[in-house]
């Protein structure tokens, strides 16, 4: 199992998640979050709403899934986030060790979906 962890524009955010949905890849955490990449946030000073610290605006998400969903997530990801500006955002792909389903104590494959 991998935990998979994209920051992405946040006005793509509808786009990634209908991508994710036609991927089978329904079940997710999303966050809005600042951050900042290798230009350290002043060049896309114009195309983000900036905050007082020079953190821009992203919207980060979280997904686990099973080995095989790896790519997919991935692809839907990386095509809908797309726009061609610096800033697209960038995805993290974690081992996931364990998931426990808090209601039925169900572990690992059994309870990721
Ligand atoms: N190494 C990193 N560690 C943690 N977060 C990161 C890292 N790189 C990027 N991020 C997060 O991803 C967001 C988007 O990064 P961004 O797309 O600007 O990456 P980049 O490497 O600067 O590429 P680009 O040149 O295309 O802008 C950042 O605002 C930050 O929240
Ligand atoms: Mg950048």
């Amino acid at each position: 199992m991998k935990y998979i962890i994209a920051i992405i524009k946040p006005h793509k955010l509808e786009e990634v998640k209908k991508a994710l949905e036609g991927a089978d890849v329904n079940l997710m955490t999303v966050s809005n979050v600042v951050g900042q990449g290798r230009q350290k946030g002043r060049t896309e000073i114009y195309r983000g709403a900036k905050e007082s610290s020079g953190l821009l605006k992203k919207v980060k998400l979280e997904i686990g899934v099973n080995e095989e969903f790896v790519e997919q997530t991935i692809e839907a990801i990386t095509k809908a986030a797309y726009t061609g500006e610096i800033g697209d955002g960038k995805i993290f792909v974690l081992d996931l060790q364990d998931v426990v389903r808090v209601g039925t104590g169900e572990r690992g494959g059994k309870a990721i979906n």
